[in-house]
């Protein structure tokens, strides 16, 4: 199993903070916002990493992680994301590197206090399909949204005014290769991305999805309240406990 950190957008919430940066160098406590999503894959024993970098200082990715010494790694592999197409789009770059196995993809900008290491181990259990992770929230219509019909998710609704449960769809996907299949087939949402919800729905609709709730406490770090929320948080328990 391999991993996929996306790291691309503009982080156009976070201007000017992200205006000579890209928003996943930005500190969350005591360390680069990426730290945190790499080390949820290396902690779930993922050693092939692809980061998906954009914007202006991708060159800057390369500076900071390097091989990934830092994180027991041998190596990392990169790639580039012309322009803010979306997440599915940044995914999409990931073809090549996955080579029909199947993926951990985590956002860039999440956050967990503990791992999901029972998580991927289901998955590597898993034949084929899809797995999210839910966590409950308090402001579910800034997420992606699971609505269920008793223990089965029958659809997830991206960013709804009116949830139709206090679940929000964090941002670590697993995936089978048939993802990139899938994302050929999505045409841009409202907001003009190709949104990785849509791509969930197929899992859905395939009756191909599986989901667990994640342990600990979960954040984005995309706005400058959950920017600031995510750094006291690590701060106060810290992060990636194994
Ligand atoms: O944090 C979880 C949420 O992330 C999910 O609940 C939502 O369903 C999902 O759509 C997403 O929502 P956001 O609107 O908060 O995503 P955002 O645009 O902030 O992008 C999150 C990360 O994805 C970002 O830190 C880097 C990566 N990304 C995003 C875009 C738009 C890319 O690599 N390329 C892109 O073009």
């Amino acid at each position: 199993m391999k991993g996929v950190v996306l790291a691309g957008g503009l982080g156009s919430r976070l201007y000017p903070l992200t205006k000579v940066t890209n928003k996943h160098l930005l500190p969350v406590y005591n360390e680069p916002m990426i730290y945190y999503p790499i080390r949820i894959l290396v902690n779930a024993g993922i050693e092939e990493i692809l980061i998906v970098t954009g914007g202006n200082n991708a060159g800057d990715f390369l500076r900071l992680l390097e091989n990934g010494k830092e994180f027991g790694l041998k190596h990392i592999n990169y790639t580039y994301q012309q322009g803010e197409g979306g997440i599915a789009a940044a995914l999409s770059l990931a073809e090549h590197f996955a080579d029909r196995d199947k993926i951990v993809v985590v956002l860039g900008d999440n956050i967990i206090e503990t791992n999901i290491r029972e998580a991927a181990d289901e998955f590597r259990k898993q034949k084929e399909g899809a797995r999210i992770l839910l966590k409950e929230v308090t402001d579910p219509q800034r997420f992606g949204v699971p609505v269920f019909e008793g223990e089965t998710i029958i659809r997830v609704e991206e960013k709804p005014a009116k949830p139709a449960s206090n679940y929000a769809v964090i941002g670590i996907y697993m995936y089978d290769y048939r993802v990139f299949e899938f994302i050929r087939s999505l045409q841009p949402s409202e907001r003009g991305e190709l949104e990785i919800t849509d791509v969930n729905n197929f899992y859905i609709r395939e009756g191909k999805m599986q989901w667990d709730i994640l342990n600990g406490w979960w954040s984005d770090a995309g706005t400058f309240e959950s920017l600031q929320s995510a750094g006291n948080m690590v701060a106060k328990t810290g992060a990636n406990k194994i």
